[in-house]
């Protein structure tokens, strides 16, 4: 804690060697580590300071992806941290408990930047302890799982050269690492485990699922907890996107966590790697379980813009690395907001191949998919979605605060590729 009674956080960036498997070790990047980073962890209503060092010899930035904080703290193209230099964001924590997360952004090198390996989880926790009875106990029955591929080349180095479609896509690894960890396994001890998975792939989909198709239960989306838990055999996760689920093990079992292949695959499927059957992690129960408390029934407040007037009405469409037709520029607001109205963007993916949507900033409400009610995950808070080929999205959005006319936020593809090819724009909130 400092002078100012803000919680300050220290995270270097650096460069160094991993060793994932036998033989060479793999060149990374990490913050204080040589691979990802520290989960950071504070409380609704705390004030956060950041210094964060820049040790690597290029210039790189890091973006707090999920949260709401004012645009000159966001940590995104315009948040450059110069090789050597220490950038020193601050704000005050103001969103209900989520799983959020940390990455660079630096325009044209993000893709790079993360596969070397930088990403970290940024927990936030509810202001008051008696939040919904859920698995809490960090690293025991509230795992963290950053889900990534990588491809290693024949001297165990990271290979960013895997030529699909031209590239289309970006690197598609395949093995399957959590948090840096390749053939991860989980030692379960209590009867309900709550896992907190991020994709922190630059490309890839995943079509999550247990080896035996055993129900799981979904309790929380990027933004937070849904309003009601939602039991499933199957939930997708696109990069960027957060879900928090809670499976129920039996004394003695073991079960892997799978992506099974994915229906957006098409005839393109086995080129994008859709198709892929993957293990994920394993997990083995004790022969003796400590019993959990049940899931709650009612976890979190539901999204409630649905019935605001909209002020503003936008589309937004995703083509080639384009959107609306434009490409990212520096120089360039896409358009402003205005604060604390209610905005609804209808975004469609006109484009054959997989795209996702996140904006910055917010978490925003889906009101509609194809004209219909949203499946259950997509029901709570969320700040990035999947967009298959032809869909129309409508979400509402609401900027609460933090106006400033001369610096933006983002909005963009998570396809770390695409983002740095430029499907991305910037908006301010006036
Ligand atoms: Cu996760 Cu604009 O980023
Ligand atoms: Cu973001
Ligand atoms: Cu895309």
């Amino acid at each position: 804690t400092n002078a100012s009674g803000a919680r300050v956080f220290t995270l270097g960036i650096q460069s160094g060697e991993t060793r994932f498997k036998a033989g060479s070790a793999t060149r990374t990047w990490g913050v204080n580590g040589t691979y990802l980073g520290p989960t950071i962890r504070a409380r609704r209503g705390e004030r956060v300071e950041f210094a964060v060092r820049n040790g690597l010899d290029q210039d790189t930035s890091l973006h707090w992806h999920g949260m709401h904080l004012p645009a000159a703290m966001d940590g995104g193209p315009h948040q450059v941290v110069t090789a050597g230099a220490t950038w020193r964001p601050r704000w005050t924590i103001d969103q209900p408990a989520a799983t959020l997360w940390y990455h660079p952004h630096v325009h044209g090198s993000t893709a790079d930047h993360m596969y070397r390996g930088l990403s970290g989880l940024f927990i936030v926790d509810a202001e008051d302890t008696e939040e919904p009875r859920l698995p809490s106990q960090y690293g025991v029955d509230d795992i963290p799982m950053i889900v990534q591929d990588r491809a290693f080349d024949g001297d165990n180095q990271f290979e960013k050269r895997v030529p699909l479609l031209g590239g289309a896509l970006g690197v598609i690894g395949d093995e399957v690492l959590v948090n840096g960890t390749i053939g991860p396994y989980v030692d379960v001890t209590t009867r309900l485990v709550r896992l907190r998975l991020l994709n922190g792939s630059n490309a890839r989909l995943y079509n999550l699922g247990f080896s035996d198709d055993r129900t799981f239960t979904l309790v929380a989306t990027d933004g937070g907890l849904l309003a009601r838990p939602w039991n499933t055999e199957r939930l997708y996760l696109s990069p960027g996107e957060r879900v928090e689920i809670v499976v129920a093990f039996k004394p003695g079992e073991r079960v892997e966590l799978r992506s099974y292949p994915s229906e957006y695959g098409g005839t393109l499927g086995r080129i994008n790697g859709f198709d892929d059957r993957l293990d994920i992690c394993q997990f083995r129960a004790a022969t003796t379980l400590s019993d959990s408390p049940d899931i709650p029934s009612t976890l979190g407040a539901a999204p409630d813009l649905a019935g605001e007037k909209a002020a503003q009405e936008r589309s937004f469409a995703l083509e080639s690395d384009k959107i609306n037709g434009r490409s990212m520029a520096m120089d360039r607001i896409d358009f402003g907001v205005r604060v604390d109205t209610v905005e609804v963007w209808d975004v469609v993916n006109d484009n054959g191949f997989m795209h996702n949507f996140h904006v910055h900033d917010v978490q925003f409400q889906v009101l509609t998919v194809d004209g219909g009610k949203p499946e259950p995950h997509l029901q709570g808070w969320k700040d990035t979605i999947l967009l298959p080929p032809g869909k129309h999205f409508r979400l509402a959005l609401r900027f609460r605060d933090h106006t400033d006319p001369n610096m933006p936020y983002m909005y963009h593809c998570h396809l770390l590729q695409h983002e740095d090819n430029g499907m991305m724009g910037q908006f301010v909130v006036l």
